[in-house]
Formats: structure tokens, C-alpha cells, sequence
């Protein structure tokens, strides 16, 4: 399955130089990350090597070499959210999900992570949910934030 769909995004770029970074987005996009799998074959076909399309994979933060889950959950612990009670909601979202930052829930809905700042201090403390900024979050809202994704 993700073989075939592999080979269908490596098919829209077919005799196109230079699309590397385009092709691994269209990837992560597809497969919420970058198995090993699609890594050989974009070896194979493109002949690029294995080492480029690692280094490629690993330099942009919107791509995974790890499984991601349908939603990635990033909690703030930046001194302003810090101080607003940013290690409370972080502590409340990592009971739900009975994982740590890093980490994705077994049935691959949510991954996990941790940062430093989101550039939205005044809102603090802020998660932010498949790009979406929640801020002013308590506890509770944000078990309620995560209950409204599927
Ligand atoms: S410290 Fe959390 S948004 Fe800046």
C-alpha cells in the first residue's frame, strides 16, 4: 500500500531535476512520515543517494524519519508559558495520551512534542495542534482541544 503510493508521488516528479525536498514533503504529507522504505526508493529510481535524501529528511523539522501521528501536538515550556502554567497542561495532555514528548500514541492519532516558544508569549500557555495556535490553556481545555480531533 504505501509502496504503491511511494511510487505514484515519485511517478508526478518523473524526469523533473531538482525535486528532491518537494518530492519527501509530498511524502510526509501522504504518510504522516518518511519510512526507509520510501527512502530506498528514491535511491533506486532517482539514483540520488541515500546519504542526500537522509540529510534532506532530517534538516527540515516538517519531516519525520520516525512514525507521526495523524496530529502533531506541540505543547510550549518557553520561560512565558513556563511561568503561566505550561508544565501543568503539558503534565494533563501527557496523562490523556499516556505518552512523553517524542513520542506518538499506539494507535498513531497523536505525536507528541515539546517547544520553546511559539512565538505568542502574551497568549501563554500555548499548544498548538496541526498548526493551529490554542492559547490561555488550562488543563481542562486542553483535554477538551484534543477530544475534538478525530
Ligand atoms: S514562551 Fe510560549 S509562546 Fe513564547
Amino acid at each position: 500500500m504505501d509502496q504503491e503510493k511511494i511510487d505514484q508521488i515519485i511517478d508526478k516528479y518523473a524526469g523533473e531535476e531538482g525535486v528532491l525536498i518537494q518530492l519527501l514533503l509530498d511524502v510526509q504529507r501522504e504518510l504522516n512520515w518518511v519510512p526507509k522504505e520510501a527512502v530506498q526508493r528514491i535511491n533506486e529510481r532517482l539514483q540520488v543517494p541515500l546519504s542526500q535524501i537522509y540529510r534532506v529528511a532530517s534538516f527540515y523539522k516538517s519531516m519525520s524519519l520516525e512514525p507521526r501521528g495523524r496530529h502533531l501536538v506541540n505543547v510550549c515550556l518557553g520561560t512565558a508559558c513556563q511561568v503561566r502554567g505550561g508544565p501543568r497542561v503539558m503534565d494533563r495532555i501527557r496523562d490523556i495520551l499516556g505518552i512523553n514528548p517524542g513520542e506518538t500514541t499506539q494507535d498513531m492519532k497523536f505525536t507528541l512534542e515539546r517547544v520553546n516558544c511559539l512565538g505568542c508569549c502574551a497568549l501563554g500557555p500555548v499548544m498548538l495542534v496541526d498548526g493551529e495556535y490554542h492559547g490561555k490553556i488550562m488543563p481542562a481545555k486542553a483535554e477538551e482541544i484534543l477530544k475534538s480531533y478525530d
